[in-house]
């Protein structure tokens, strides 16, 4: 049990197939406590009862797209749970055109909007949990990111571009969390059908194409990226910080 005794805050659960759910279900299997944030348009009457799944399991709403509501969410979980030993962040959204069309028609708009919720909500997420004093020292922050930041992959297009500033963001942040002892890392997860998948054209395919070309020959699971963010969470990792972790049957090195 490698979490006993951690509090985990776990930003953006929306369903049982949300990545967050499975990062949820490795750390509660680990001995960890979680504590949620929801997108606060969210199903409530659903998540209440996804969420009844695990005994007093709570969650608050937070918009990744403000700061304030950032700060509100972060204010209650200390005021309710006292400080915590990391948070999960698994939030991601671009406008369903900018993944559809060629991305040379992404506009400006779109490539905001995708740079603003899926990266710099990272950045505002750390900033005000140190600011708010929230962070146990040693506490570890994750993200999920994908292999579109690092390669060209069909129908990814902005959301690559916005998981390229994350992944750069997690690197600078190491930096400025690291003097408090605080660890931030990343986990690139192979594709997994999610909602949010659902948005990127031929997704289906890739899930087939992995399967053919990754060395495991499978796809992964909730729970596979979840006990990578169980690790990560952990002092196991205590030398780890500003890396990003490949958790995709290790098709990232596969060549042509
Ligand atoms: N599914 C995949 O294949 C895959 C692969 C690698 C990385 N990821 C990443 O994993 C993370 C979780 O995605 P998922 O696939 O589990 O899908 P999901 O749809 O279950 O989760 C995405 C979450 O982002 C939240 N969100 C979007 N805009 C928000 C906003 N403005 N404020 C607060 N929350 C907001 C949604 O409410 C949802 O809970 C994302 O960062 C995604 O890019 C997914």
């Amino acid at each position: 049990m490698i979490l006993q005794g951690k509090k985990i805050l776990i930003m953006g659960i929306r369903n049982k197939w949300s990545i967050a759910w499975g990062v949820a279900q490795a750390v509660t299997n680990q001995g960890g406590e979680v504590i949620f944030t929801h997108h606060p348009m969210e199903n409530m009457e659903k998540l209440h009862s996804l969420l009844s799944e695990i005994p007093g399991a709570k969650t608050y709403p937070c918009d990744a797209a403000s700061d304030e509501s950032i700060q509100e969410a972060l204010k209650l979980v200390k005021q309710n749970h006292g400080k915590i030993d990391g948070i999960l962040h698994c939030i991601a959204h671009a406008n369903t055109d900018d993944l559809r069309n060629d991305f040379i028609k992404t506009s400006r708009e779109g490539f905001a909007h995708a740079s603003d919720v899926s990266a710099y909500s990272l950045v505002a997420t750390a900033r005000l949990a140190k600011e708010e004093d929230l962070l146990n020292e040693n506490a570890s922050i994750v993200a999920l990111t994908y292999f579109g930041s690092e390669k060209v992959m069909e129908g990814y297009n902005v959301m690559g571009v916005a998981k390229a500033a994350l992944e750069a963001s997690i690197r600078y942040l190491s930096k400025d969390l690291g003097v408090d002892g605080i660890r931030i890392n990343a986990i690139s997860a192979g594709p997994i059908k999610t909602l949010s998948a659902k948005g990127i054209k031929d997704f289906g395919s890739i899930l087939d194409i992995v399967e053919q070309r990754a060395p495991l020959k499978k796809n992964v699971t909730q729970v596979e990226v979840g006990n990578v963010a169980a690790f990560l969470f952990s002092s196991l990792s205590s030398a780890i910080t500003g890396e990003v972790i490949h958790a995709d049957n290790g098709f990232s090195i596969t060549g042509a």
